[in-house]
């Protein structure tokens, strides 16, 4: 089968199925370097960040569903939530907990806290990793508090996504090879429905990596791979879109 995490040669890393969590481990000493395998994870949690308001009431609770190693953690610094972090991956965890994550080592469809905990879910780049997304939106819906914020980005179920996301990402050092399964992506129409089901009336918006500051950063990084030199400079910045045919945010709050 070729769709295995890629470049393995007979003595290089072991060959994964696609989506295989075991991924996180292999990559577990990548998650926190900038220009590193999860590069874009860091400008993906920024912008996801920049959707959460300031909380309004002393003892507010954001859960980060699939937290990874708590990327998102410095952007919510003064905003005044307890970060709650739940993840199958272990390894990704250590590292969430030593950035200030309290961490919950469960599924993200089954996840052991009560209902209406959450005045803030977060999911980011996690549905498309999951066999089961609408039971994680039910989840994510559970946890919320009525009035709660639900924030969310994910990659949509079009040939486009999986050309740009997939043929072409995997191929540029943004994206780990082999980490997505194509056939995991999340139609957005059927997201938003899910959402709705369950209290939250969802809106999207389509983003990407701002072109320049990408091309820049790609630039950077490969001078300094040749070099040897540490890649300094600016995080490419993630900008809305028109189109929601690639990668996607969501934004919703939940009734009642
Ligand atoms: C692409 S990473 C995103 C991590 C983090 N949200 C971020 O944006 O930096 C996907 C994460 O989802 C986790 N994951 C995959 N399936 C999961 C599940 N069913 N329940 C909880 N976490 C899961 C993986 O372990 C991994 O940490």
């Amino acid at each position: 089968m070729r769709d295995v995490a890629a470049a393995a040669a007979s003595t290089g890393p072991r060959v994964l199925p696609r989506n295989d969590p075991r991924q996180y481990d292999d990559l577990a000493g990548e998650w926190w370097r900038p220009d590193g395998a999860f590069a874009m994870l860091h400008w993906l949690a920024a912008a996801r960040a920049a959707l959460v308001p300031p909380s309004t009431r002393p003892d507010a609770l954001l859960v980060d569903l699939g937290c990874g190693a708590g990327l998102l953690a410095p952007h919510l610094v003064g905003k005044g939530y307890r970060h709650v972090g739940v993840d199958v991956t272990r390894s990704a965890l250590v590292q969430a907990a030593e950035h200030g994550v309290n961490v919950v080592q469960g599924d993200a469809t089954a996840v052991p806290l009560p209902d209406g905990c959450a005045d803030v879910v977060s999911a980011g780049e996690l549905l498309e990793h999951v066999p089961a997304w609408p039971r994680v939106v039910a989840e994510a819906c559970r946890l919320l508090r009525p009035g709660g914020l639900l924030v969310l980005d994910t990659l949509n179920d079009t040939a486009l996504a999986r050309l740009v996301a997939v043929r072409i990402a995997e191929r540029l050092p943004t994206v780990p090879r082999g980490i997505h399964d194509p056939r995991l992506f999340v139609d957005a129409r059927a997201l938003v429905a899910e959402c709705a089901r369950h209290g939250v009336d969802l809106r999207l918006r389509g983003i990407r990596p701002q072109a320049g500051g990408l091309v820049a950063w790609l630039l950077r990084r490969a001078r300094a791979a040749r070099t040897g030199a540490t890649s300094t400079g600016r995080a490419p910045r993630i900008v809305p879109t028109r189109s929601t045919a690639v990668l996607y945010q969501g934004r919703g709050v939940r009734s009642g």
